[in-house]
């Protein structure tokens, strides 16, 4: 039997709203974070993100709207929601005079976790070659890798990362990913992380939120990102007037065009040769004919490049 002890949403805000000094920088934002997911929250700086996270954590309070943590609100059942999650925001608070263990230790006794906590989790977080070593001595990545063991240590059920891979080298950034990546399956444990790089979090999100401005612009599955990939066709002509008429006439779908190139929706190669030989058949000279597919970093530029609305 299916073990059904939380709801499919673990994240679910509606309408959650945030203002500073008359500026609404989270507006009506309504997530839906699914249970056993890796979500992707994205945005360009200033969007929005480490204010959600705050208060999805309950460190600041929004002007309007709820925040529910695995189906309980957030308001009326602070103590009891906050004690599955495990939080990573900017700097986090490490003793620079003790060793990266000592660290863990303090941490272990204040929640009364078992004495191997501590080696998994340095493990998991791969340092645990430096335990012993002060953590003054430590550089930027392993004290970023300690806060992600310290975050790990009680095996959250929910696990929110602000921005996890700042100040890591690109092997530490390969690192967080394949162990992000593998936290739902490893250890039952959800994950909500923002980054401001689509590349960054397309690797490991199997969800994805994007916002821009405090808005939510889009919400679902990677591969309903991916699917908003509509292919097209640029066009380059000795007539492009015509073209653009003759075009439409045979059923052609005409975009907001690029350069003087006509821009037509269309689904592979056997499209772009049909229109070629449907212009030439009526004396229009193509002279460029250019398929292209949008990467999903082309959907998340068009998406956060719009004007505030
Ligand atoms: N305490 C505050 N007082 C006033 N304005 C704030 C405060 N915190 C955030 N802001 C403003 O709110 C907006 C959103 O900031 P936020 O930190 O949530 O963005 P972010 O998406 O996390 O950006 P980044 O990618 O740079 O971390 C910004 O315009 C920021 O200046
Ligand atoms: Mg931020």
């Amino acid at each position: 039997m299916i073990d059904k002890k939380y709801p499919d949403v673990l994240i679910q805000t509606t309408g959650l709203t945030r203002k500073f000094d008359r500026q609404t920088v989270v507006d009506q934002l309504s997530l839906n974070v699914p249970a056993g997911s890796v979500y992707g929250f994205l945005g360009p700086n200033g969007a929005g993100k480490t204010t959600t996270i705050r208060m999805l954590l309950g460190l600041i309070r929004p002007d309007a709207g709820e925040v529910s943590l695995f189906g309980k609100p957030l308001r009326s059942h602070r103590l009891e929601v906050l004690r599955q999650v495990s939080a990573l925001v900017e700097s986090p608070s490490l003793y620079p005079q003790l060793t990266g263990g000592e660290n863990l230790e303090v941490t272990r006794r204040m929640l009364g976790l078992p004495r191997q906590a501590i080696d998994r989790a340095l493990g998991m977080a791969g340092i645990l070659d430096v335990k012993n070593r002060l953590v003054r001595a430590y550089s930027l990545g392993m004290k970023q890798r300690l806060a992600l063991a310290m975050a790990l240590m009680p095996e959250p059920t929910l696990l929110i990362l602000d921005e996890p891979t700042n100040g890591l080298d690109p092997e530490g950034i390969l690192d967080v990913r394949e162990l992000i990546a593998g936290l739902p399956k490893n250890m039952g444990t959800t994950v909500f992380l923002s980054s401001h790089l689509l590349s960054e979090v397309e690797q490991v999100a199997t969800h994805i939120g994007i916002i821009n401005h405090g808005k939510l612009l889009f919400e679902g599955s990677l591969s309903q990102l991916q699917a908003e990939r509509q292919q097209y066709l640029l066009l380059a002509s000795d007539r492009p007037e015509q073209a653009r008429e003759l075009a439409t006439r045979n059923g052609w779908r005409l975009l907001p065009g690029s350069n003087g190139r006509l821009k037509l929706e269309v689904n592979g190669p056997a499209d772009a040769a049909l229109v070629n030989r449907q212009l030439v058949q009526d004396g229009v000279n193509v002279h460029q004919l250019e398929l292209v597919q949008p990467s999903l970093e082309d959907i998340f530029m068009t998406l956060t490049k719009s004007p505030v609305g």
